[in-house]
């Protein structure tokens, strides 16, 4: 009897299986397959395998019935109309991810038909159109992010009321206009909303009081007007508030305009820049200690800045510029150590600048620029090592300049401008030997020009107009002033004639030298240039033939010194023909002597071959010899720019060599990769970069010579599991830890700061003690003030910051994004995929860490190891965010694992990776 139940049972499940994989539902998969294959995208543009089913291409999930469940070809480049997608085709989607493929075309009516979808993300496309009523009908839908298309006309307020389940609406970047629908308050269970670059106009509606579970709100960059009432108090779960560039004020009197800031106790990020908000800053700004980044700038704020700011010691960055504040900076300022950017210029604050400025060490840029203070820091200033951006211009400074300026080793920008500073030009000015922009202009400043002026070989733009400053103008090397853009010495008692070399202003946008004690002539590249007048006038004793001027009457005198002039100049091209071809002669027959190849250039004591430049001939033979000729068999690997030998010297010294293929050095971007690592390598020092020990440009060849990594790149030693294994949780810790350092000292103590661009798994080497070395520097740049950030998309499939999808802008968080997905990919043992993409979905945060963490490692429970893993797991996290400005810096990071202060509250299993991300890293102390 039971096996005959049995048999029965065995028999209705046969049946219900061919039943239901049977007739219909094949014929709806083979239906679903046609129309993928009708988008053209799948087959022609995604390469597939005809041989399998549609459940196995590329971006398609299917369920255990063989129906289409998800769509996921983000970053897909398809360039075609999101129309060929046939919606009425996939009645079961629940996921369609076509982030960032390029599509046009508008989205169309039959999107609604996707009454299952509950993820629908098309950001980053070129869609156009109105949103189409029919969204409304995705009643089911807990993500929708259409940020970054060019969709117009307003939000539908029915399509906003009908999504109970929504956690995440992301709409900015579209161009919406109209107001924010009063229906908005009713996603009770929003966590996310971005309406951010859009037209909005109108108040914010009453009803976003009831979004009381919000967690980060970014309205900015819009023209909201009207005042934020005590309401929002109820979104007390916030921690990212940014509403900057509206025109918001506070209505509630009295005019504690800020009382509002008490309301959100776990607030990390605060942006009310560009408002309209009056009043002054309430004492109450002390409870916001979790606080990392303040900017109330562009408003109406007036009043003192409270010593309360002192208790904001988390914060990394405070912006208060462009307000009416008055009164003295109060002494706590010292107490925000961790403050890497201050700006509190265009304001009305006076008194003297407090020595406990002096403790802030973290600061990077410092801008206190048009106040009203005076007397200038004194020898605190020198502490302020990490500096490299200092603008104190327009206030009422009226000391000497300290000669403790010269301790801001790291100085690029000093702008000391309209104050009334007097006093010589210290020479310690000569040595910022990183200075870029100097500006002294419009002071009292007396004395000559300091020779040391000659050390600043980076200067590009120097202003000492409009002071008193006398001797003769050609203190400056004239072989110096060719590499400026931009000189201004006008309104001085300058004196002597201006040197030749005046005259090669090819690189000169702009060069001042009127209202002086000059005299005689004018050298001749100034007949060419548009307004010589204007930068030559008011020196009585100018001549020459540049308009306004009076001629030169001839001087027997000065013919007789140009016949000198021309003799020694001729002199000097034979006595250097000369010593050519005897160096040539010396250097052929030296060639064969095999041990002084490479004593030849070496610099630092017993260093085998420190950086050597440029002598292709030398190296070569030797590196042909150890390479066998770059067999294939001492090839270690291939990289993006050229392939990697592993080659021993004849010295027994094992070197990686990475070679430019000869085609691939006759392509320009190639070539200026090469060129730029190069440069990049031998300006820095870290002990987790990889060392560059030697080089060749050269047309012959082309190759960079590092130190070996014994272990090979990150990405293959998680990839093999043997090799995986060995990389136990202590081990991948440090890894995680070294990659931080590293980048912490490219953005941080370099000057200027460094960013990559180019942080993956295959980019990370390590050693044979697993140490981790960051490598392959094609793609970094270094970040100068004043120059454009502008440039076009670096980095790794996978690995790139997702805003670079929008904007082409190079700044250091996009560093710390790659930083994220490697670190992630070190702890979990693999490429993170899909999980970046779905980070802020409910089902992913969900998920426990330790399903998460690679599995080839024995399971962590308590213990100093597992702290290791949470705390890099929670840092990690917070790298990952999706708003730029809320990541951390990697300084902060760094720092982080520097404290290791931090001890979870719960076992390792029993953490979720949503509490890793909703926990803020600025929390653990
Ligand atoms: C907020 O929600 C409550 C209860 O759900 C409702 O009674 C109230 O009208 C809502 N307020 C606004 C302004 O929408
Ligand atoms: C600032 O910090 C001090 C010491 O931690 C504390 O006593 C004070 O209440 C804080 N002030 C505010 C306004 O929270
Ligand atoms: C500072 O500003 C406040 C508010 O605007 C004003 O009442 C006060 O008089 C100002 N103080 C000084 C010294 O200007
Ligand atoms: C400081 O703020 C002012 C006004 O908001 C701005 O113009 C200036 O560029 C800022 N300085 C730095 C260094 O960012
Ligand atoms: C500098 O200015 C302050 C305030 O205006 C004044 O008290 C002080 O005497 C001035 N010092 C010098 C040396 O001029
Ligand atoms: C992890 O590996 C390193 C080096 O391979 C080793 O020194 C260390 O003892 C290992 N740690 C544990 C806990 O096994
Ligand atoms: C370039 O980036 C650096 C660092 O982020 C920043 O300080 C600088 O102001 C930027 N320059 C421009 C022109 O935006």
């Amino acid at each position: 009897m039971d096996s005959f139940k049995y048999c029965v049972v065995v028999v209705v499940w046969i049946a219900t299986n061919i039943i239901l994989n049977a007739a219909p539902i094949i014929s709806s998969s083979t239906e679903e397959a046609e129309a993928l294959l009708r988008t053209g995208w799948w087959g022609k543009t995604i390469p597939v395998d005809n041989s399998t089913s549609h459940c196995e291409w590329y971006g398609i999930s299917c369920n255990k019935l063989g129906n289409v469940i998800g769509i996921d070809i983000s970053w897909y480049y398809l360039g075609e109309e999101l129309e060929k997608l046939n919606m009425s085709s996939f009645p079961n989607l629940v996921n369609l991810d076509l982030s960032n493929c390029g599509l046009n075309g508008s989205i169309p009516r039959e999107i609604g038909r996707l009454s299952k979808l509950k993820y629908l993300l098309l950001p980053a496309n070129r869609l156009t159109g109105t949103l189409p009523l029919s969204l409304a009908n995705l009643t089911q839908i807990v993500e929708l992010d259409i940020s970054g298309n060019s969709i117009s006309g307003s939000i539908p307020s029915t399509i906003v009321s009908s999504f109970p389940n929504l956690v995440s609406l992301n709409l900015s970047r579209c161009g919406f206009n109209g107001g924010i629908p009063y229906e908005i308050g009713r996603l009770s269970k929003l966590n996310y909303l971005q309406l951010s670059y859009n037209e909005l106009t109108g108040m914010l509606p009453l009803s976003m009081a009831n979004l009381t579970q919000l967690l980060e709100l970014d309205i900015s960059h819009n023209s909201i007007s009207g005042s934020i009432s005590t309401e929002i108090g109820r979104m007390w779960k916030l921690t990212s508030l940014q509403i900057s560039y509206n025109y918001l004020t506070v209505t509630t009197l009295p005019v504690r305009s800020l009382h509002l800031l008490v309301f959100w106790p776990t607030l990390t990020l605060l942006d009310l820049s560009a408002n309209r908000f009056l009043g002054w800053i309430p004492p109450e700004l002390g409870q916001l200690s979790t606080l990392s980044l303040l900017d109330i700038s562009s408003n109406q704020i007036s009043g003192h800045l409270t010593s309360e700011v002192g208790n904001l010691s988390g914060l990394y960055s405070l912006d208060l510029s462009q307000n009416l504040l008055n009164g003295t900076i109060p002494t706590e300022i010292g107490n925000l150590k961790c403050v890497d950017h201050l700006n509190l210029s265009y304001n009305k604050i006076y008194g003297a600048i407090p020595p406990e400025l002096g403790q802030l060490s973290a600061l990077a840029v410092l801008d206190i620029s048009s106040n009203q203070l005076s007397s200038l820091l004194t020898s605190e200033v020198g502490q302020l090592s990490r500096l490299y951006y200092l603008d104190l211009s327009q206030n009422l400074l009226n000391r000497t300049i300290p000669t403790e300026i010269g301790n801001l080793k790291g100085l690029i920008h000093l702008n000391l401008s309209y104050n009334k500073i007097y006093g010589a030009i210290p020479p310690e000015l000569g040595q910022l030997s990183m200075l870029r922009f100097l500006d002294l202009s419009q002071n009292l400043l007396r004395g000559i020009i300091p020779v040391e002026i000659n050390n600043l070989f980076t200067l590009q733009y120097l202003n000492l107009s409009h002071n008193f400053i006398s001797g003769l103008v050609i203190t400056i090397r004239p072989d110096h002033i060719v590499n400026f853009e931009y000189l201004d010495l006008s309104h001085n008692h300058l004196s002597g004639t201006i040197p030749i070399s005046f005259s090669s202003t090819n690189n000169w946008q702009s060069i001042d030298l009127s209202y002086n004690d000059l005299k005689g002539e004018i050298p001749q590249g100034f007949q060419f240039r548009s307004n010589s007048f204007q930068e030559l006038r008011g020196n009585k004793g100018l001549c020459g033939s540049v308009e306004g001027f009076p001629p030169c009457t001839y001087s027997p005198n000065r013919s007789r010194n140009r016949f000198v002039y021309l003799g020694t100049i001729l002199l000097v091209v034979i006595i250097s023909l000369a010593f050519l071809i005897l160096g040539t002669v010396f250097f052929c027959c030296k060639k064969d002597r095999k041990n002084t190849k490479f004593e030849e250039r070496s610099i630092k004591k017993g260093n085998l071959f420190s950086v050597w430049n440029y002598d292709g001939r030398i190296v070569y033979e030797d590196i042909i010899k150890a390479t066998d000729n770059f067999d294939i068999r001492n090839c270690v690997g291939t990289g993006g720019h050229g392939s990697v030998y592993k080659a021993q010297l004849p010295s027994g010294e094992v070197v990686a060599l990475k070679k430019l293929h000869r085609l691939e050095a006759e392509e320009p971007a190639f070539d200026r990769s090469f060129k730029n690592e190069v440069q990049m390598l031998t300006k820095i020092r870290h002990r987790n970069i990889i060392k560059l020990y030697g080089f060749c440009l050269h047309n012959r060849c082309m190759f960079l010579i590092y130190e070996y990594m014994e272990r090979g790149n990150l990405f293959c030693a998680l990839r093999y599991d043997d090799e995986a294994v060995e990389l136990n949780w202590t081990t991948r810790v440090n890894i995680i830890k070294g990659i931080a350092h590293a980048l912490s000292y490219m953005h941080y103590d370099c000057n200027p700061p460094i960013v990559h661009r180019d942080i993956s798994s295959s980019n990370i080497l390590l050693d044979s003690e697993s140490e981790a070395f960051v490598s392959d520097f094609g793609t970094a740049r270094w970040l100068y003030p004043n120059s454009s950030n502008q440039t076009v998309l670096a980095g790794t499939f996978g690995y790139i910051a997702p805003e670079l999808a929008y904007t082409m802008e190079v700044n250091e968080k996009c560093d710390v994004y790659s930083f994220g997905v490697v670190a992630l990919e070190t702890l979990m043992g693999r490429h993170p995929g899909e999980l970046l993409q779905s980070l802020a979905s409910e089902s992913t945060q969900n998920i426990m860490l330790n399903d998460v963490l690679d599995a080839r490692l024995p399971a962590l429970e308590h213990g100093i190891i597992a702290q290791d893993v949470v705390l890099a797991a929670s840092l990690t996290f917070s790298c990952l965010r999706s708003e730029p400005k809320s990541r951390p810096t990697m300084l902060r990071v760094s720092q982080e694992f520097l404290a290791c202060k931090y001890s979870p509250t719960r076992p390792l299993r029993k953490i979720s990776l949503g509490q890793l991300m909703n926990q803020d890293i600025y929390l653990i102390k």
